[in-house]
């Protein structure tokens, strides 16, 4: 029996699948069981991953867990793991945790989740993926809204990674013991400016779509208000001050599943819905 948290998320749902497809039992950790859209044959378990002692049941008999980094208890979440006698843990953590700066605060919730993962002496592999295409969801009210699409950090390119292939690469790592003790770092196939992105989403959606690059002040501005500015003054860290640079294609994708990563066409064109 696999666990699997976030099972509603981007990664978690994919994984979820990727993992019932394979014909493996899976128990999915989702928090409002009448909406959770699962496959058939997947367990639905209800648990708060900032609350361990919520996790007692649902972990029972689990075989290995795949767990997202930065809830308020990651030891507590651990021994709960490692009472219910699991061999493995899978958890998703971040590129910047090799950075190991604590006063970034991204980074510092990543280094902190490896580090009680580490302490808990549950074998484990570390996924630090490059940056989601599924971020591309935020544009959505602009998309809505009209044609121009307002973009932070205009000149920093990503090699974006599509939730399915890193999905695709935790269900490997989940099903496969080689991959104990392994830092993981997936990304996608290309990296690409928000312009390209804005480009490639035009193109799917038939629209007259354009990117226009905000200044950092502006940006400072719009994501202060999004989000605790510890979490703006990270992000201003990774992309303005360059400290974590995800514009590097690894091959890992293709490595680990056997398969080239999806390119950010193929992402847009599978969730070409989401955005009308
Ligand atoms: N976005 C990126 O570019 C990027 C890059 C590197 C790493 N990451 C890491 O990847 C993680 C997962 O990303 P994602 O896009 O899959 O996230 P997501 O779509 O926001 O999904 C988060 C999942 O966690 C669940 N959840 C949240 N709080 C919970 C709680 N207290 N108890 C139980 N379940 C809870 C949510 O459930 P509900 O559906 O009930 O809300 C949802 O299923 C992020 O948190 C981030 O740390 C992201």
């Amino acid at each position: 029996m696999i666990f699997v948290a976030g099972a509603t998320g981007n990664v978690g749902s994919e994984l979820v699948r990727a993992l019932a497809a394979a014909g493996t039992p899976v128990r999915a950790l989702v928090r409002d069981p009448d909406n959770a859209r699962l496959p058939e044959g997947v367990e639905a378990v209800t648990g708060d991953l900032n609350r361990p002692e919520t996790l007692t049941g649902p972990l029972t008999g689990v075989r290995a867990a795949f767990l997202l980094s930065g809830y308020a208890d990651m030891p507590g979440l651990l021994a709960e793991i490692r009472r219910a006698g699991a061999e493995h843990v899978v958890l998703l953590s971040g590129g910047s945790a090799a950075s190991g700066d604590m006063t970034n605060a991204v980074t510092r919730y990543m280094a902190l989740s490896e580090a009680a993962v580490r302490e808990s002496g549950v074998p484990w592999t570390f996924l630090r993926p490059s940056a989601f295409m599924s971020n591309a969801l935020r544009w959505l009210p602009q998309i809505q809204a009209g044609d121009e699409i307002r973009v932070p950090f205009p000149d920093v390119a990503t090699a974006c990674l599509d939730p399915f292939d890193l999905a695709a690469v935790a269900a490997r790592a989940l099903l496969d013991d080689r991959y104990q003790g392994e830092i993981l770092e997936p990304t996608g196939p290309e990296a690409l400016l928000p312009a390209d992105q804005v480009a490639v989403l035009a193109g799917v959606l038939g629209r007259d779509l354009r990117a226009v690059g905000l200044s950092n002040d502006e940006a400072r501005a719009e994501m202060t208000a999004a989000m605790p500015v510890e979490y703006v003054d990270a992000f201003f860290d990774f992309y303005v001050n360059g400290s974590l640079d995800e514009s590097v294609v690894r091959p890992t994708v293709l490595q680990v599943t056997g398969r080239a990563p999806r390119t950010f066409a193929d992402w847009a064109n599978a969730h070409a819905d989401d955005f009308r």
